[in-house]
């Protein structure tokens, strides 16, 4: 398999090459671009271990001067503390201003490297090299860059587009199966928002729990397709003025339930998982979706091992309460994504706190 989507954006135009064992050629990709001779990777010591010396390898055989930065694994290292320490890196290894930081790893690794880029020097280059399904289909993709705040997830941040993202599907063989679960969840939402044909492909799947039940051509659909709907709608709105906001179907819910459960209990996609039930279920309450469509999504996101009902013991006033702080509030309103078909959604704050309160308690473990 070998794909290239090209993002087409305003602060900076990239292309996303999908290629098996690509990792290997990770310097040759990177040497079309012009950039600077001084290269630092960013990981976390458990990929490092796996990919490390294959990735510096690849960068050396061209010619880049590499230097590595590893961090601590984890969300809770998701932090201004480990910027610091990329910085010391960045002043240690002279990068200047046509340098790059290369973003090895998953989404946690992605927003830090891909942070630092944006602010060291006022911004230098960063090539994302993706390793967790999550960070393949969504977070390497479209500039979001950021850490968490110790009163909140990803609350500082900066937009900072990468000069280039390289997928090696071929990592994901040593990603855990819960990961590659979690990862599934963002897959069966562009299903849902953006590409029918995807959704399509995805009932038609035997298996969607595990890397190793699917095969190549099934796992080259889900990347492309995946890619091709995030880059077509950050193209379309690269700061989330307006379509963006479609990216977060699943997340309203999603991000309360996941706060309450100090994210500890879910894995983001899991969480995500569960706000599109709760989605779904929303809009046929509307009349806006069709049940049967309603029951397609759940089936698919039941296919790959992912919940669908809420943890047991959360309090569905205190899912209300929260859903007031989430990022997406607007003039006090809740903003929803809800959806019309598959394929197609729409965004809305004219969701009735009956309607959620009814909806949730329906999703509570029986
Ligand atoms: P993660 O980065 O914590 O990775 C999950 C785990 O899998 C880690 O332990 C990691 O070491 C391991 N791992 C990754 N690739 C592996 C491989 N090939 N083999 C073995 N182990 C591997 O989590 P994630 O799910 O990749 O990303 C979640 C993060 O992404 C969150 O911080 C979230 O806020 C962020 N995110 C950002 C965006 C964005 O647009 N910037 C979008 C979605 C999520
Ligand atoms: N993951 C949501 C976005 O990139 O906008």
């Amino acid at each position: 398999m070998k794909s290239v989507i090209r993002v087409d954006v305003p602060q900076q135009s990239y292309d996303i090459a999908i290629a098996a064992n690509s990792l290997d050629d990770l310097g040759v990709w990177m040497s079309r671009l012009k950039l600077g001779k001084r290269v630092l990777v960013v990981s976390n010591p458990a990929i490092v271990k796996k990919y490390g010396e294959r990735a510096i390898a690849a960068l050396k055989l061209v010619g880049y001067d590499v230097a590595s930065c590893t961090l601590p694994a984890g969300e809770r290292y998701k932090t201004l503390k480990s910027i610091e320490k990329l910085y010391d890196a960045a002043l240690q290894h002279h990068l200047e201003r046509s340098s790059t930081i290369v973003a090895l790893g998953g989404g946690v690794i992605g927003d830090m490297a891909g942070f630092a880029a944006a602010t060291w020097l006022r911004g230098i280059n960063v090539v994302q090299v993706p390793t967790s399904l999550l960070a393949m289909v969504d977070s390497s993709v479209g500039g979001k860059t950021g850490v968490n705040h110790p009163k909140g997830k990803n609350l500082i941040g900066a937009f900072h587009q990468p000069c280039f993202v390289l997928i090696d599907p071929s990592v994901l063989k040593t990603l855990p199966p819960r990961e590659f679960r979690a990862g599934m969840a963002e897959v069966i939402k562009y299903g849902i928002i953006w590409n029918t044909e995807l959704f399509e492909k995805l009932e038609n799947a035997s298996r969607l729990d595990q890397r190793r039940y699917m095969d190549e051509e099934l796992l080259d659909i889900i990347l492309t397709h995946s890619c091709q709907a995030k880059a077509d709608v950050v193209s379309k709105d690269e700061k989330e003025a307006g379509l963006r906001a479609i990216l977060n179907y699943g997340h309203t819910i999603g991000h309360a339930v996941e706060s309450l459960t100090n994210y500890k209990l879910l894995k983001h996609g899991e969480a995500v998982a569960i706000g599109m039930v709760a989605a779904g279920q929303i809009a046929v309450q509307l009349r806006m979706w069709k049940p049967a469509d309603a029951q397609r999504q759940d089936a698919l996101i039941q296919k790959a091992g992912l919940p669908t009902q809420l943890p047991s013991g959360l309090d569905i006033e205190a899912i209300l309460d929260t859903l007031q702080t989430d990022k997406k509030v607007k003039d006090g309103k809740v903003r929803f994504v809800l959806p019309t078909q598959i394929g197609a959604v729409t965004v809305t704050d004219q969701v009735p706190a009956n309607v959620i309160r009814q909806v949730l308690r329906q999703m509570q473990d029986s």
